[in-house]
């Protein structure tokens, strides 16, 4: 019986060079797996290009459904975003290729399970990581990290065994899915370039933006988004919607400097439309439903939350220990945030909350102030009282008396 193979194929350059270079090297059959979680391309065509290109099956998955509902929704009512800038589109998508490969190399009882990843970057530990905790009996092989081939040498790999390729002249490297576009790479190297108009796809250049702003209301139950407009609609639905509104008005353009987990600090440029309006709204709505105490708190845990989805450990314990908590503090998040789209920005303009903690009468200086002043100077007494203690008995000296 030849060994058997479940490649994780997107259709580009390398998974492509991938399925020859597997048959031949590991002497085994190539079934490959493509996941839909939202990007563009006419997966029928990927799928037929598999064919082709020596796979002795090539299944097609919609994805998009799981993904938000298990790995972005999650994460968006964490509020995890990695080095405050980037909302882990990619990082999220890895964990469920990796969920979906160990279920097809199951059902078509292969030892090995594949994937595109060179061995610089995130994305091979993802996938390595979340393999490891899902089927320990599979073995990852990774063909970009052994093979030791050039773009140039991968190329002329493909022409000498007649692979079919979309030559989409490939300045940059891209990876996309419903929460974002991830680019890297080609002139993006050069952190001191502005990132060339072509690097973009889902947002306009401000130049070509509306003059006329998009004044835009989204609904949350119990943190999570559930309208646009009072139009009520599913996640995957709500954010094709708003990728489309909002790239429309430049919104969701990222560009930053980024530490990848293996110590390489890299020039990552995003398009995340959706996530970036979604998210202020979020915390808007966040501000107005939860209390301090549990804002400070909630915003530590988004960081550990967003450096363990980077860093691979989806299917870590300390995830499902978050997400509990997380669950938790959104009981009372529900409520509508009015956004402002406008060159480029998006700007929170109104906020409502049925169990807000808003209390007009508390904030007010007009005349319905509920306020009692008189109980200020108690307070303040007390909330100073170690402060002045501490200043009288350990006076600050001048450093030479
Ligand atoms: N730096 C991002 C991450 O680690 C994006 C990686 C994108 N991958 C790609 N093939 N362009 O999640």
């Amino acid at each position: 019986m030849p060994k058997k193979v479940v490649l994780a194929y997107s259709g580009g350059l390398d998974t492509s060079v991938a399925i020859r270079w597997l048959a031949e090297k590991y002497d085994a059959e190539v079934v490959t797996l493509t996941i839909d979680l939202g990007g563009q391309k006419d997966l029928e065509e990927v799928r037929a290009r598999a064919l082709k290109t020596g796979a002795v099956k090539a299944y097609v998955v919609d994805g998009k459904e799981m993904f938000v509902q298990d790995f972005v929704f999650p994460a968006f009512q964490a509020g995890a975003v990695y080095q405050g800038q980037y909302p882990l589109a990619t990082a999220l998508g890895r964990p469920l290729i990796a969920k979906l490969l160990v279920e097809m190399a199951r059902k078509e009882d292969a030892q090995y399970v594949a994937h595109g990843c060179t061995g610089k970057g995130n994305d091979q530990v993802r996938f390595d990581v979340s393999v490891g905790a899902l089927a320990p009996e599979l073995k990852v092989i990774a063909p970009a990290r052994e093979w030791g081939m050039s773009r140039e040498e991968e190329e002329e790999y493909a022409r000498r065994h007649h692979i079919p390729l979309v030559i989409k002249k490939g300045l940059y490297s891209t990876d996309e899915n419903l929460w974002g576009r991830s680019i890297e790479a080609g002139p993006l190297e050069d952190p001191w370039r502005e990132p060339p108009e072509e690097a973009f796809d889902w947002t306009r250049a401000i130049a070509d933006t509306p003059d006329q702003p998009l004044y835009l209301e989204v609904a949350f139950e119990q943190g999570l988004p559930i309208a646009l407009d009072g139009e009520e609609m599913d996640g995957v639905a709500l954010i094709n919607r708003l990728n489309a509104l909002a790239g429309e008005h430049g919104v969701g353009r990222i560009d930053h400097i980024e530490d990848r987990l293996v110590g390489i600090k890299s020039r990552e440029v995003y398009e995340a439309p959706a996530a970036t309006v979604l998210l202020k709204a979020h915390q808007a709505l966040e501000a107005m439903t939860l209390s301090r105490d549990q804002l400070r708190f909630k915003a530590k845990v988004s960081e550990e939350y967003a450096e363990l989805i980077y860093n691979g450990l989806w299917f870590g314990a300390l995830r499902r220990d978050l997400a509990a908590y997380v669950g938790s503090t959104q009981q009372h998040v529900t409520g509508s945030i009015r956004v402002r789209l406008h060159k480029g920005n998006c700007t929170v303009v109104g906020r409502r909350a049925s169990q807000s903690l808003y209390r007009y009468d508390l904030a007010t200086y007009g005349a319905q102030d509920a306020f009692d002043q008189k109980a200020s100077p108690g307070f303040i007494h007390i909330w100073g009282l170690q402060t002045r203690i501490q200043a009288q008995q350990q006076p600050e000296e001048p450093p030479d008396a």
